[in-house]
């Protein structure tokens, strides 16, 4: 296991769109996946997805019972979630503060589907098929959104709620 190097917004890499992974049940997936827990444990992250440490698979990891980084999301089971689908449930979106570890220190407002259904394989090629709403759904959206290069700020509507984490959640 080791802590990898995340890239930064900015790194023409982060818009690139990751491939499918075809071998489940596999070392060297284990592996990453290991690497991918300690680097998002050793952040503080709620989610990170494999383009974020250079691998451009389609593989993401997310989940915290409770979080520093976002004190008053409910707990979010932790997953390993791979070749992930995501469909909307309505055409509700729902405004909320996200961050990024590709986006260090800054915050921003984010409307993301409220309801979504999800479904995917775990590292084993098991199916994973849930249906969420609010933080857990915002978390997938905002992770799989990693996997077509898009990061949050692109997606920022208003930027006036986009800033410094200092600065707009200090006392
Ligand atoms: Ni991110």
């Amino acid at each position: 296991m080791a802590i990898r190097g995340i890239l930064k917004m900015g790194n023409p890499d982060l818009l690139k769109v990751s491939e499918p992974i075809t071998d489940f049940n596999d070392a060297e997936l284990f592996s990453l996946i290991d690497d991918m827990i300690e680097t998002m444990k050793a952040n503080d992250g709620a989610g990170l997805a494999a383009p974020q440490i250079g691998v451009f698979k389609r593989l993401v990891i997310f989940g915290f019972d409770q979080n520093d980084r976002y004190p008053d999301a409910e707990a979010v089971p932790f997953t390993v979630l791979i070749n992930p689908e995501i469909k909307p449930l309505s055409d509700e979106l729902e405004n909320g503060w996200e961050g990024c570890l590709s986006v260090p220190g800054l915050r921003g407002v984010v409307p993301r589907f409220k309801k979504i259904h999800y479904q995917g394989f775990d590292q084993y090629g098991d199916t994973i098929s849930r249906t969420v709403e609010d933080f857990h759904a915002r978390v997938v959206q905002h992770e799989c959104d990693h996997l077509d290069g898009i990061l949050y700020p692109m997606k920022i509507e208003d930027y006036r709620y986009f800033g410094f984490h200092e600065e707009i959640f200090k006392e």
